[in-house]
């Protein structure tokens, strides 16, 4: 089926969301962090797609960057990192700027030479989208970068999806939608969209709703999953 449209999701599947602790735990002085950076790492996450959820659920919306800083602080505190305000500063810091996977460059110029719209659609606000987007030098292979922001609610609400929509004007099924969360392809994949999850982890599917059709361990292989446009 031909593919017009290719979108991803921004934090753990174009950026690299464990390089910020990973970061700062190979900077000196901050051996602390060094002993503890993946548990760290995978707590913050864990925290900030939580609430995420459930400001959701709850009906009391606040941006990407407020639940980043709430997941980072229960984070620090669960590790006995809690009054380090520099190394908060840090690791903000550094998840402002988050490395992108080493294959997305060229990833996403392939796409651009088939002829396909890419975009981003993220939880992220618009600001800390722009800041990851500038400095992996990625503003010239996308077309878009949308954020839930324009609704005020978090994925997997299906009005973040709408905004694919909204934009391209095409129909679901000529998108290809490619996370990294399997929650987030598997409510893609619900909504309509076709479906690629990048299970870099080798996880076990979710137990959701919706089945994404490709299942694919890096970004290589996306642009072979769409065929030519122009
Ligand atoms: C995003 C989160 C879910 O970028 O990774 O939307």
């Amino acid at each position: 089926m031909t593919i017009t449209a290719c979108v991803f999701d921004a934090y753990g599947t174009l950026f690299d969301v464990a390089a910020a602790a990973r970061e700062a735990a190979a900077e000196p002085g901050n051996e602390r962090l060094a002993a503890v950076w993946p548990a760290l790492a995978e707590d913050w996450r864990r925290k900030q797609l939580e609430y995420s959820w459930l400001r959701a659920i709850m009906g009391d919306h606040t941006d990407f960057w407020a639940v980043t800083q709430d997941g980072l602080d229960w984070a620090m505190e669960r590790h006995r990192l809690g009054g380090d305000a520099a190394l908060r500063a840090t690791l903000l810091g550094l998840y402002w700027r988050l490395s992108a996977f080493a294959e997305v460059p060229a990833m996403l110029t392939a796409l651009r030479a088939r002829g396909l719209n890419t975009a981003i659609l993220s939880n992220g606000s618009p600001d800390m989208l722009g800041g990851a987007v500038d400095s992996a030098g990625l503003g010239d292979l996308l077309d878009a970068v949308l954020s839930v922001e324009s609704v005020g609610i978090f994925k997997p609400a299906p009005q973040v999806y709408d905004l694919v929509i909204q934009r391209f004007g095409c129909a679901k099924h000529h998108v290809l939608f490619v996370s990294s969360n399997g929650w987030d392809a598997a409510a893609a994949a619900a909504y309509g969209f076709q479906t690629a999850w990048v299970n870099r982890a080798g996880l076990p599917m979710d137990r959701l709703p919706g089945r994404p059709q490709h299942v694919l361990s890096d970004l290589t292989g996306i642009p072979a999953l769409c065929g030519d446009v122009a």
